[in-house]
């Protein structure tokens, strides 16, 4: 009998114990540094004579570890591993596969400031974004171990019919590929592998090579856990040598896929095209960007929504698929919000990811830093800059970082280019609307729907955006990061994806196929 699930506790960095042990993992890490992880192929460790380096960003000369890097012939050989596993592992008792995912919750629960300090070093999230980041791995894995004990411990309801014996059992797929983004290195990196798992299937994980180290972690974790060999099979390498050869592989039977909006369509347009071979349609569960708004209206508490929007816009730099990018705001509370929100916006720190007192720390890489940086400098002729735009912080610049500060264009037009592309940075467009009418129709004015979030007292407004506002999730009065497993289902509309709400309770039918069986009596 498992205890109900509820989601694991952030970490309380305001107490010296917690400090202290963050501290201590922090230097513990840094020990590590330059080592070198195999990949591990059918419950094989594989070293390879090329290897990929993980860079820190917030100083990037300093190399956090390195991994081998797999060529095609690598990647065939893990595909060909996860399909010979697949044949018992999906007779593996469903008990059995669940206590796996249980024993890695517990496991990343014992090592929450070690894989905390892991996240803070390879891709410069401060610690309450990485403790989240490694409570998000572990809810998925409490969360889904329960689910599906529920889907597949017991044949689903039917309608009973005279003289047959009926049954419908939701079993597994095949072998399949997971590809998780570099911004959420452990928790996506999770969601994506251990979901297929428990339902019985078997897995390719092809981490992006931004930040491979947190997936070698998970790895290590599962074996850890008592994962048989060849369940899950990892493999690191170039995107252009490894992406289109695995996501066209005959034997691959589902891709799980979080990241940008162009390679996802890619992956689903590969994925259509049936292989020499292939005697099944492949299925993409796809998460893509986003480009979301929060509204301010009239009547909203705008120290409430100041607040909401900074923590929306710059947590973790902006590189949240979540990120508020567009703070849309009803005129007659235009100037009185933007002020409070430079204000607020204005306090935040720009430092190492690896200092408590950090706020907002470097962007992943030269080509992310560059991207934006252009963007910034489109913004100059599409807005008023009214906060950063710049580095101002030269000892940072010194350690060649990739810091931008919060930057913030006011009087942004609703067609804009930084008020439509996804930017995925601290760069937040303020845009004025007439009235909440207008408001309500700029937030839709996207070709994505991912998250949004109305800040209102008027509950007319507050139902309108119930029934109007076209996003997967929708916040109202709060934040539009963040969200929880279990608690709110995460997954957008239209160009952000398949809609596949990772962490809600249809999520592992995803990765089941339904047999329905009767019998004559
Ligand atoms: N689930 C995250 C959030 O809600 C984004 O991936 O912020």
């Amino acid at each position: 009998m498992l205890p109900t699930y509820s989601p694991e506790p952030f970490g309380d960095f305001s107490t010296s114990e917690r400090r202290a042990a963050m501290q201590r993992a922090l230097r513990h890490v840094a020990g590590q540094f330059g080592a070198t992880a195999p990949l591990l192929i059918g419950g094989e460790q594989r070293l390879c004579e090329s290897k990929l380096a993980s860079h820190n960003p917030c100083e990037p000369k300093k190399i956090v570890g390195y991994v081998s890097m797999a060529d095609q012939t690598l990647a065939h050989a893990a595909v060909l591993a996860a399909e010979a596993a697949f044949a018992h592992w999906r007779h593996v008792p469903l008990e059995a596969r669940a206590q796996v995912l249980l024993r890695a919750a517990a496991i990343m629960r014992r090592q929450k400031e070690e894989l905390a300090a892991w996240i803070v070093y390879e891709v410069s999230k401060t610690w309450i974004e990485a403790d989240a980041d490694v409570a998000e791995a572990i809810d998925f894995c409490e969360y889904y171990a329960r689910q599906a004990l529920d889907l597949q411990g017991r044949d689903q309801p039917l309608t009973p019919y005279p003289g047959e014996y009926l049954q419908l059992r939701q079993i597994p797929l095949g072998p399949g590929l997971a590809i998780p983004p570099w911004n959420f290195p452990l928790a996506i990196a999770t969601t994506l592998t251990v979901a297929p798992i428990v339902t019985g299937n078997t897995v390719v994980l092809k981490p992006s090579p931004r930040a491979p180290l947190l997936a070698v972690r998970l790895v290590e974790i599962l074996e850890a856990a008592g994962l048989p060999p060849g369940v899950v099979n990892l493999v690191v390498g170039d995107d252009a040598v490894l992406g289109d050869f695995l996501v066209d592989h005959p034997q691959i039977r589902f891709i799980a896929f979080t990241g940008s909006k162009a390679v996802g369509l890619r992956v689903l347009e590969r994925a259509a095209v049936r292989q020499p071979g292939q005697n099944w349609i492949k299925r993409p569960i796809l998460e893509m960007g986003g480009k979301d708004a929060i509204i301010v209206d009239a009547s909203a508490d705008l120290s409430a929504a100041a607040e909401g929007v900074t923590a929306s816009a710059f947590g973790f730099q902006g590189q949240k698929c979540s990120a508020c990018s567009r703070a849309i705001v009803v005129e007659s509370v235009y100037d009185a919000f933007l002020q409070r929100l430079v204000e607020r916006a204005g306090h935040l720190r720009l430092g190492h990811a690896a200092l408590p007192e950090t706020h907002v720390a470097a962007v992943i890489d030269k080509r992310a830093f560059d991207m934006i940086s252009d963007y910034i400098a489109l913004g100059q002729e599409e807005g008023r800059l009214v906060l950063g735009g710049e580095v101002v912080d030269h000892k940072l610049i010194e350690d060649g970082g990739f810091f931008i500060n919060p930057t913030i264009f006011a009087d942004v037009a609703a067609h804009a280019r930084i008020a439509q592309e996804e930017i995925f940075g601290p760069v937040l467009a303020v845009i004025k609307a007439k009235d909440f009418d207008a408001a309500l129709a700029m937030a839709n004015d996207t070709e994505y729907g991912l998250t949004g979030a109305l800040y209102s007292r008027d509950l007319a407004h507050l139902e309108r955006a119930r029934d109007e506002f076209h996003v997967g999730n929708l916040y109202l009065n709060r934040k539009c990061t963040g969200a929880l497993v279990g608690i709110h289902p995460f997954g957008g509309f239209n160009m952000s994806g398949t809609n596949s709400k990772a962490g809600g309770p249809d999520y592992l039918r995803l990765f089941t196929q339904a047999k329905a069986i009767a019998e004559r009596l």
